[in-house]
């Protein structure tokens, strides 16, 4: 894990554990786990924490410092510095997270900045997302017309260019608006001014998707078309994702078009005169 002398005595490794129990992880992340001298788990739910729980019997379960009225930047800073802290001990720290570690994940990425600037090897072990599991339960394509991710907070409060001939896709659409990091849920006029910043590029008519990729392989993904004026009203969960299908033409870039034409006659007179 740590060949290099030069570095201190401990080590933090990042790793995914993907969105389906059992199923995603990769061999090398569950190596780390099983061989970790201490793992800090943040999983999906109290199954996924106890099948963590069985790879190693040294687990901590970071759901905990999640807490009711708790801005979650200091839940961030708490899971960093205590992950930090039993590296400096000397020890060799597994941070455990579900989807991939480093997918609308803060504190594993801070951390191995972190750790990596201390002197210590620290690296991020990559897995299956919510957005991997999308692609495939969706239908979706990203190659095809281009997609984007936001955190639909971020997307409400800052001018970003929005391009509808593409997909979109939006994470943590049940607290969109709450700024001030505490909030577990927002009400339908939170949701309002996403839908007013999304209504000047889709209409409200168009069908959105509620996404929720299934944690366990016996249940079925949450694939649910609504219209975009519907999302204020809508049943979402701590894990739906926003997915806006794009509801405008890719338009030709008429300029790049004609530099091409004359591109390819030059190359056919070259041709020619040889
Ligand atoms: C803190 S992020 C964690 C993402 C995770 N690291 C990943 O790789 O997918 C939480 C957000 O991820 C998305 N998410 C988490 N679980 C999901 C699920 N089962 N289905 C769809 N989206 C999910 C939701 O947008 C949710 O608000």
């Amino acid at each position: 894990m740590n060949n290099n002398s030069n570095l201190k005595k401990g080590s933090l490794v990042c790793v995914s554990t993907g969105m389906q129990l059992g199923a995603h992880i990769s061999p090398i992340s569950q190596s780390h786990i099983e061989n970790a001298d201490i793992v800090f788990a943040v999983m999906a739910d109290g199954i996924m924490q106890k099948w963590v729980e069985s790879m190693n019997p040294n687990v901590f379960n970071m759901q905990q410092f999640y807490q009711k009225g708790k801005p979650r930047s200091d839940t961030y800073e708490e899971m960093m510095q205590t992950m930090l802290s039993e590296m400096r001990k000397g020890k060799n720290v597994v941070g455990a997270f579900y989807g991939h570690a480093g997918v609308f994940v803060t504190p594993s990425h801070k951390a191995i900045a972190i750790a990596k600037a201390e002197g210590y090897y620290a690296h991020m072990e990559p897995g299956i997302s919510a957005e991997d599991c999308l692609f495939a339960d969706c239908g979706i394509n990203p190659g095809q017309l281009g997609c984007a991710n936001y955190e639909a907070t971020q997307l409400v409060f800052y001018q970003r260019n929005i391009d509808a001939c593409g997909y979109l896709i939006l994470w943590q659409a049940n607290i969109v608006g709450d700024r001030t990091l505490i909030k577990r849920a927002t009400n339908r006029k939170y949701r309002q001014l996403l839908v007013d910043v999304l209504s000047e590029h889709y209409p409200l008519e168009h069908e959105v998707i509620l996404y929720e990729a299934p944690t366990l392989a016996i249940d079925s993904p949450r694939v649910e078309s609504i219209t975009l004026g519907d999302f204020i009203n809508a049943p979402l969960k701590p894990h739906t994702t926003l997915v806006l299908p794009p509801s405008k033409p890719l338009r030709r870039n008429a300029d790049i078009f004609e530099q091409y034409e004359q591109l390819e006659a030059n190359v056919v007179q070259l041709e020619l005169v040889k």
